[in-house]
């Protein structure tokens, strides 16, 4: 359906479209545990002091930013340093049409090419739409963590999943 779309590494001009849609998922209540709204400067800032190895890709529709993931680092000690953490995130009106599917490729291909052994990642359990998602690109759930967060004054289960390279 979007045929238009290509995958490249973000710029800081990329950083208004990066915190609408980073801020779209926060509103949702089931992306993320975040709840400090992502404006443009404060996007610019995380684009610009993270080690290159830690890439940030973009789905671009024709010069406009439709989605984005990142490779994290999962911990700062050296021997977690072959583990990347992921976040990703389409633009809401953009969902459901395999973008989700194709950024997730492009961000493996990544991860590989930079050296990392495994991907991790946390999600808030019930994202079913996330979940089918990663399981269909070979992630396997680890486990479930009890009441980790709160969010709207509830108590939040997540779930860790992974992929071995
Ligand atoms: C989760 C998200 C990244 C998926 O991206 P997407 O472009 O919407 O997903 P796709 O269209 O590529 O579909 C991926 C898989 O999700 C599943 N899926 C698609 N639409 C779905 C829906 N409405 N409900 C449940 N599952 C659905 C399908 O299994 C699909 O795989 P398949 O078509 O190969 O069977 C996107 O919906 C999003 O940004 N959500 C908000 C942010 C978020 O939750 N991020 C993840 C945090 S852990």
């Amino acid at each position: 359906m979007y045929n238009g779309i290509t995958y490249r590494k973000a710029s800081c001009h990329d950083a208004t479209f990066i915190g609408a849609i980073w801020n779209q998922g926060i509103d949702d209540g089931i992306a993320t545990l975040e709840i400090d709204k992502r404006g443009a400067e404060w996007v610019k800032n995380w684009l610009s002091n993270r080690d290159p190895r830690y890439s940030v890709i973009v789905a671009d529709n024709e010069g406009k930013i439709v989605g984005w993931l990142s490779l994290n680092p999962f911990s700062q000690r050296k021997a977690y340093m072959f583990v990347a953490d992921i976040s990703i995130y389409i633009e809401r009106s953009y969902r459901g049409h395999g973008l989700g599917s194709n950024l997730l490729d492009q961000g493996i291909l990544e991860a590989r090419t930079n050296g990392f052994h495994k991907i991790i990642l946390t999600m808030i359990s019930g994202n079913e739409h996330a979940r089918n998602l990663y399981i269909n690109h070979g992630f396997r759930t680890v486990g479930i963590m009890h009441e980790q967060g709160i969010l709207n004054n509830k108590w939040i289960d997540t779930e860790i999943m992974e992929k071995i390279l």
